[in-house]
């Protein structure tokens, strides 16, 4: 007899959240070394800056931040159809479109949470995805709007969408409020109802819905997972990135790609060397990857140490010798040495010529 072989992890299972400001490439890259398998998204997109702006800033990433989504904001389907061609092009394994940004610059664009007003629109925009590319087109979106607090609402939303062809749906579990809430205050305030989520995968069997909003443990992630396809994990990841070295053993069966969080700083600090060598500013990039060692005795010193803005200058790889050691009961060097040979890497990198 024959086993049947076993079903593969949808792609979806498990995603870090697109987070404006936060999620760029430096980010998915720290994130990356954490889990080979996690699917990563890049900070929204608007079509117009896209189509009239500066397309390799926006789009360019490093193929090892596979599977990596791009994700638009936008609702004209001939700019949406033609920024899709563009993150093919780009290679990007998804093109999703941002239908749950409550914030008031995108209302006046009309985009983001407020087309849960115009499911019609937004089926347009997808099938104009959908003709012009063959990478999945998928939509990310909330519950409901304002005060529709009824099922049926995202019910029929997730419907006429799917209509058009869109078979990945990704819910934050919870309403935007249009008016009066800051969109931070929309990622809180508004109650999270999980429940309606699990409602849509029954309701729609054949579609994948992955449920965001809130998820903060593994257990909890678990537990989701017995409902939906998939768990779009937001600020948990990114506060506490340790916590992503598990997931690929717990939630795809793979092998874990580090052991211990030495081990990530250490490729950590090998890519902000190398864009250091390169002519980038590794501040920008190292911000992603404070909370690290979140948890661990001398935690604090080792986030001090790497947001000092003093050392700017300082290449990443001399700073590391220097560095905290978190989890160590002594510290290689004392504060006092810490400061003296900081200043001469200091003053090493600003020597002429
Ligand atoms: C700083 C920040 C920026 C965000 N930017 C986006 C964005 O560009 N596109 C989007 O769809 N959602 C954005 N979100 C919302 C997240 O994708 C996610 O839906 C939300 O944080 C809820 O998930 P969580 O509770 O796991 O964080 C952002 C969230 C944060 C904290």
């Amino acid at each position: 007899m024959t086993l049947p072989s076993p079903v593969p992890a949808s792609p979806w299972r498990l995603s870090v959240a697109p987070m404006l400001d936060w999620t760029d490439r430096h980010c998915r890259h720290f994130h990356r070394l954490l889990s080979r398998h996690t699917r990563l998204y890049t900070e929204m997109v608007t079509t117009g800056a896209l189509l009239h702006g500066d397309q390799h800033r926006h789009l360019d990433f490093d193929a090892f931040e596979h599977p990596v989504a791009l994700q638009l904001g936008g609702s004209e389907p001939a700019d949406l159809a033609a920024c899709a061609k563009l993150a093919q092009r780009w290679g990007y394994d998804e093109v999703n479109l941002n239908c749950g940004c409550p914030s008031e610059r995108v209302q006046r664009g009309a985009f983001g949470a407020c087309l849960m007003a115009e499911p019609a629109l937004v089926a347009d925009g997808v099938k104009a995805m959908r003709d012009a590319v063959d990478i999945p087109v998928t939509v990310k979106h909330r519950i409901g709007i304002d005060r529709i607090e009824r099922y049926d609402f995202v019910r029929d939303f997730v419907g006429t969408v799917a209509e058009a062809g869109c078979e990945v749906f990704i819910v934050h579990a919870r309403n935007a409020w249009l008016q009066g809430l800051s969109p931070k205050e929309n990622r809180d305030i508004p109650p999270l109802r999980h429940e309606l989520v699990h409602q849509l995968k029954r309701e729609f069997p054949q579609l994948t819905i992955v449920i965001n909003g809130g998820i903060r443990s593994d257990d909890e992630i678990a537990h989701h997972l017995q409902h939906v396809d998939g768990v779009m994990v937001g600020r948990q990841a990114y506060h506490e990135p340790w916590q992503m070295a598990g997931w690929d053993a717990r939630f795809f069966g793979a092998p874990a790609p580090v052991q211990d969080r030495r081990e990530v700083e250490q490729a950590w600090i090998d890519y902000l060397q190398r864009g250091h060598e390169a002519g980038r500013p590794w501040t920008q990039a190292m911000r992603h990857a404070l909370g690290l060692w979140n948890g661990i005795a001398g935690s604090r010193a080792w986030r001090q140490f790497w947001s000092d803005a003093r050392q700017r200058e300082v290449a990443p790889a001399l700073l590391d010798e220097r560095a905290p050691r978190p989890g160590r009961s002594t510290s290689p060097v004392s504060t006092a040495t810490q400061a003296n040979t900081l200043s001469q890497a200091t003053e090493q990198v600003r020597l002429p010529g």
